[in-house]
């Protein structure tokens, strides 16, 4: 069956679990699952449901046991991890609830470290990476440590670092869990700016009923399964 061109990711009969001392986990029960691209996607669900599981295997951080993951056209639920790796870096950019900034890194070398290796020039690293900063309304604090940001400011760079690659998707596992509504507000509506401006598909966990207004498809998961998708 021909896949349509406009489809980013296809999720098809996957299936994963976690084997924890003699007990089986069903992580992951034949979902499946099809995005299109420019969609912005909220997965919501009890604790345990399996949604991280979910987000990590379509983004090749985590491989399915069985069944496929069609990113961009190309199947990474049997890929290697060099392959995965080169995908990653070039086709996906990723948010975390904790930020995950290097601490002896600044803000804008946070950033530009993403970008390497590359074919880049030392200047284009340096331009990408004050556009991202820019994007995100961080540019006049590129020189300070994440010791001396606060958390939603934190999360602004981490935004930063997850789009100086241009990705066509960006995946977010509870980006805003950590942060006050004000501070979450802000990353909402600069993942929509990115949606909107750069068409990036962006797909976001999320416990919080405050932020599911911001997507355009919402994915219901209970104990490995979907249970809807509106
Ligand atoms: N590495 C692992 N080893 C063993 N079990 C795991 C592992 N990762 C996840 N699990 C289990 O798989 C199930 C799904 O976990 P997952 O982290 O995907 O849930 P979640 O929906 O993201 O939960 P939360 O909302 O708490 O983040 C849970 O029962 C969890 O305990
Ligand atoms: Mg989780």
């Amino acid at each position: 069956m021909p896949i349509d061109r406009d489809t980013m990711i296809e999720v098809i009969d996957v299936n994963k679990e976690y084997r924890m001392a003699g007990a089986i986990i069903h992580a992951l029960v034949d979902v499946n699952l099809s995005i299109k691209s420019g969609d912005f996607v909220m997965i919501q669900g009890p604790t345990g449901c399996g949604k991280s599981t979910l987000l990590n295997v379509m983004s090749g951080l985590d491989l399915p046991d069985s069944g496929k993951v069609i990113l961009d056209g190309e199947n990474i639920a049997r890929a290697k991890e060099d392959r995965l790796s080169r995908l990653r870096r070039q086709k996906v950019g990723f948010v975390f609830q904790d930020y995950n900034l290097i601490s002896t890194l600044t803000a804008m070398e946070n950033i530009e470290a993403l970008l390497w290796p590359t074919v880049l020039s030392s200047k284009e690293i340096e331009n990408r990476a004050i556009a991202a900063l820019r994007d995100v309304e961080m540019l006049e604090r590129k020189d300070h440590y994440p010791v001396e940001m606060s958390g939603g400011e934190k999360q602004r760079v981490a935004l930063a670092r997850a789009i100086v690659s241009k990705p066509r998707i960006i995946f977010g596992d509870e980006v805003s869990g950590n942060l006050d509504p004000e501070s979450e507000t802000m990353i909402m509506e600069l993942l929509k700016k990115i949606n909107e401006e750069y068409e990036t598909t962006i797909l976001i966990v999320t416990h919080r009923e405050s932020v599911v207004k911001y997507g355009n498809v919402v994915v219901k998961m209970d104990k490995g399964r979907i249970k809807s998708v509106k």
